[in-house]
């Protein structure tokens, strides 16, 4: 079987389901160049997965409280050596990263969101001792209508010191889909040099 054959792995944790969003729409953009994938959710991920039936791996986790989720740190500390064979690259979605990207938030507030992203990021890459050919934050959601009573009301402060709605009527995506098309287009182009 040569490589090309071979599925690519996405492999998402999430706890109120938005990066399985961001999973499936990075599985639906390799699927439309024409390419196998095989989506798995890390917390149900056969711990004898075996990695050397794919020909590439995309990494994708969310962020509560200062940390990447539980599954992901695990699998991953159980599977760095297989992932250091295999080109792969690795998502972090926050809301962090959503002020980042708010042009309406002043200067020192997105600088102090991206350090926040980039502290993150570089904890988990400690914890894990896994350093992916390719790395993104992503900017999550405000999931509203999934959190409780209580959550809801911290988000919303969060929220408004950092730049996001508070409007908890609705949830709010911050995902910017075209970004994260562009950051699979070069991770495909980095598989296939022409
Ligand atoms: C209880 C809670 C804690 C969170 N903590 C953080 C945080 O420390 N830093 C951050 O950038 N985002 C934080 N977020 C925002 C999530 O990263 C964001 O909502 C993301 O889209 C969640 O993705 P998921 O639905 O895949 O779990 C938090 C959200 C919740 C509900």
């Amino acid at each position: 079987m040569n490589a090309r054959a071979k599925p690519i792995l996405v492999l998402f944790a999430t706890r109120e389901g938005h990066t399985r969003k961001v999973a499936e729409h990075i599985a639906a953009a390799l699927r439309a160049e024409g390419r196998d994938v095989t989506l798995l959710n890390a917390g149900d991920a056969d711990p004898e997965l075996e990695l050397r039936e794919f020909s590439a791996a995309i990494l994708a986790a969310s962020v509560h409280v200062g940390a990447h989720e539980r599954a992901m740190v695990r699998f991953v500390r159980r599977a760095r050596e297989a992932l250091a064979r295999l080109p792969t690259a690795f998502l972090s979605i926050s809301l962090s990263e959503a002020g980042a990207e708010n042009e309406s938030n002043a200067p020192e507030i997105r600088q102090k969101a991206a350090r926040e992203v980039a502290d993150t990021m570089n904890r988990f890459f400690e914890a894990t001792g896994w350093h992916p050919d390719r790395a993104a934050p992503v900017a999550g959601a405000l999931m509203y209508r999934e959190y409780n009573v209580l959550i809801r009301w911290v988000m919303r402060r969060i929220a408004r010191a950092s730049g996001g709605s508070v409007d908890t009527t609705q949830d709010h995506i911050y995902t910017d889909w075209q970004a994260l098309d562009r950051f699979v287009a070069l991770f495909l182009e980095s598989l296939d040099p022409a």
